[in-house]
C-alpha cells in the first residue's frame, strides 16, 4: 500500500513586541507610505532580548501538536527549518526535542534560509512514505531581527521574527502529492550574511542583500515551480484551491499572481502583518489560513518558496 505524507494540526506563533513602520521612521530614513507601497508590510514582530529561536518554535509545535490532537510522545521525528539557530549546535531541533520532553528520535535542523520549511516538509515526506517515520513534527522558525543591521534601511523594514509548524503523519492518501526543491549557489552574493565559522567570524555579521536583483529573480523562479509543480502532476492552474507562497514583498506575491493568471482571493497573505520571516513565513501564513477556515479538508494547496542560496521549491497537497 503506498503511504502518503498527510497533514494533521498546524500552528504558529509570533513574539509580542511589534515593530510598525511609524517605528521603523524614527531610526532609519524610511517611511511608512514607501515601506508599504513597495513592501506591503505594515509591521513586524520582534523577540525580546531573552526571547530565542526555540522558545518561538516550542510555541508554535505546542499548538500543531493541539490541533493535531496529540501529545509530544507521539512524535518520532523532529526537523526544525531555521537560519537563525539558538546555538551552533545543539540543534534547534534537540533544543526542541528537549523542551518538549521527547527523547530518542531523530532531530535535525535544516538550512535553506526562506525555503527552509518547504526543504524541511520535503525531507520529512521521503521519511514518512518509506515507513521511518509514523508521526513527524515540522517547524519553520526564526529570529532573523539579531542578523538584521537595523541601520540599513534596505534590509531592516523587510524582516520580522515568528514560528509555523506542521505535525505530519502516515496515511493512505494524499496528503503531499508532489515535491520539488532546488537550489544554485552561483547567486550567492545577492543575499547572505557574510560572517561565519569559515572565516573566524570575519565580515558582516548582518545580512546584505541587492534588494532589486533578488527581487527579480524571485518573480521569475516562483512563477516557474508553480509551473513545474502543475506539469509534474498534469494539473491545470484552475484546480489549484490555494497558493501559499513565501510571504516577502506584496510585490513578489501579486507580480507571480499576475503570471499565472491567479486571483489574488485564492493566494493567501500575511506579510503585511509579519513581514519576511524565513523560514516560517509559510507554515505561518497557512496555518492562519487553516485557523480562519479559508483552507478547507480536501482543498489542494500548493506552497512555494525562494530563498538565500540560491534556494527554491514547491510542495503540492491536498489538505
Ligand atoms: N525607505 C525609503 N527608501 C528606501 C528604502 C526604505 N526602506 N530602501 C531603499 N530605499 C530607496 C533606495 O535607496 C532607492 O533610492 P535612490 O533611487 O535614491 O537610489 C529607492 O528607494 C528605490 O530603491 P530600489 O531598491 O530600486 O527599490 P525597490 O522598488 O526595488 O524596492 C525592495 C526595494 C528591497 C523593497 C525590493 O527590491 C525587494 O523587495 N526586493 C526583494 C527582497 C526580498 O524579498 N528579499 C528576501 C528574499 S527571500
Amino acid at each position: 500500500m503506498t503511504v502518503y505524507t498527510r497533514i494533521l494540526g498546524t500552528g504558529g506563533y509570533l513574539p509580542d513586541r511589534v515593530v510598525t513602520n511609524a517605528d521603523l521612521e524614527r531610526t532609519v530614513d524610511t517611511s511608512d507610505a514607501w515601506i508599504v507601497e513597495r513592501t506591503g508590510i505594515r509591521t513586524r514582530h520582534v523577540v525580546a532580548a531573552d526571547e530565542t529561536c526555540c522558545d518561538l518554535a516550542e510555541q508554535a509545535a505546542r499548538r500543531a501538536l493541539s490541533a493535531a490532537q496529540l501529545d509530544p510522545g507521539d512524535i518520532d521525528l523532529i526537523v526544525v527549518a531555521t537560519t537563525t539557530p539558538d546555538q551552533t549546535f545543539p540543534s534547534t531541533a534537540c533544543l526542541l526535542q528537549q523542551r518538549l520532553g521527547i527523547r530518542g528520535c531523530p532531530a535535525f535542523d535544516v538550512q535553506a534560509v526562506c525555503t527552509g520549511f518547504v526543504y524541511a516538509l520535503s525531507i520529512v515526506d521521503k521519511f514518512i512514505r518509506t515507513g521511518s517515520a509514523r508521526c513527524a513534527l515540522v517547524v519553520g522558525a526564526e529570529t532573523i531581527s539579531r542578523i538584521l543591521n537595523w541601520e540599513d534601511r534596505g534590509t531592516s523594514v523587510l524582516f520580522g521574527d515568528g514560528a509555523g509548524a506542521v505535525v505530519v503523519g502516515a496515511a493512505s492518501a494524499p496528503g503531499v502529492v508532489s515535491t520539488h526543491l532546488h537550489a544554485d549557489g552561483a547567486f550567492k552574493e545577492l543575499l547572505q550574511v557574510p560572517a561565519g565559522i569559515g572565516n573566524g567570524g570575519a565580515g558582516s555579521p548582518y545580512m546584505e542583500m541587492k534588494g532589486n536583483e533578488v527581487f527579480r529573480m524571485a518573480v521569475t523562479i516562483l512563477g516557474r515551480i508553480v509551473d513545474e509543480a502543475l506539469e509534474a502532476n498534469g494539473m491545470a492552474r484552475s484546480e489549484l484551491d490555494w497558493l501559499v507562497p513565501h510571504q516577502a514583498n506584496i510585490r513578489i506575491i501579486q507580480a507571480t499572481a499576475r503570471k499565472l493568471n491567479l486571483p489574488m482571493e485564492r493566494v493567501v497573505v500575511t506579510v503585511g502583518q509579519h513581514g519576511n520571516t524565513s523560514a516560517a513565513s509559510v507554515p505561518l501564513a497557512f496555518d492562519q489560513a487553516v485557523r480562519d477556515g479559508r483552507i478547507q479538508r480536501g482543498q489542494t494547496v500548493l506552497m512555494e518558496a525562494f530563498g538565500g542560496g540560491f534556494t527554491w521549491g514547491s510542495i503540492l497537497l491536498r489538505y
